[in-house]
């Protein structure tokens, strides 16, 4: 069995989808993409994590970032509880819902963990980068709803680091000043970095964010 490790391929499927037939792929185009698990339909969590994430299309969209859930059941079941997203989230599920019956996908990625539950996914998030590969991997117990702003401040992270020699320190949100990275002389910095940069430690240089591209 392959362990998934960041800067690995996204492994490509083809999957039944809540939208109809997809390959994941060309699902993805040219975007980056978001691919993540659900325990199971019709239940209480799940419920308002597929809500949240259906009011964060534009979030998502600003950020050129495709969405696709998982669960383990099967189409049937995703009908009727997109149905219930919807009224009891006051939203419209908008992207769609791999039906994972036989769980090809769950092992593919790896969403199965048998000691938290042996037939169930646990809530696995994976962010894959436009040149589909694997850019981030978090995993959550089945008891722990997600916090979809976290994901939409790691993508703004991905995105800025992706196109600058930057980092991004603790608790860093979109405006806050980065961190240099330290195998930028400062000499080049400062091409680099016209807003300038402040020298806390000769390793811990921070500038203003720079635009992302
Ligand atoms: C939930 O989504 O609420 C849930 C799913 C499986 C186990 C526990 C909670």
């Amino acid at each position: 069995m392959s362990s998934l490790k960041l800067g690995d391929k996204a492994p490509n499927f083809d999957a039944e989808t809540s939208e109809g037939k997809i390959n994941f792929y060309d699902y993805l185009g040219d975007s980056w993409g978001i691919l993540f698990s659900h325990p199971a339909d019709y239940t209480p969590v799940c419920t308002t994590e597929l809500g949240t994430v259906a009011k964060y299309k534009d979030e998502f969209e600003k950020r050129n970032t495709k969405v696709l859930a998982l669960s383990v059941d099967g189409l049937e079941s995703h009908k009727g509880w997109i149905s219930d997203i919807n009224e009891t989230q006051n939203t419209s599920v908008n992207f769609p819902i791999i039906a994972d019956e036989d769980k090809k996908v769950s092992n593919l990625y790896e969403m199965i963990h048998p000691k938290a539950n042996d037939t169930l996914t646990v809530r696995s998030v994976y962010v894959i980068a436009p040149d589909k590969t694997i850019k981030l991997m978090i995993t959550y117990p089945a008891s722990t709803g997600r916090n979809f702003d976290e994901l939409l401040r790691v993508i703004d992270s991905l995105q800025l680091t992706a196109y600058q020699k930057v980092a991004t320190p603790a608790n860093w949100k979109q405006g806050d000043d980065v961190v240099i990275s330290p195998a930028v002389s400062n000499e080049d910095a400062e091409k680099m970095f016209p807003k300038g940069f402040k020298v806390v430690k000769p390793y811990l240089r921070t500038t203003p964010q720079p635009d992302a591209k």
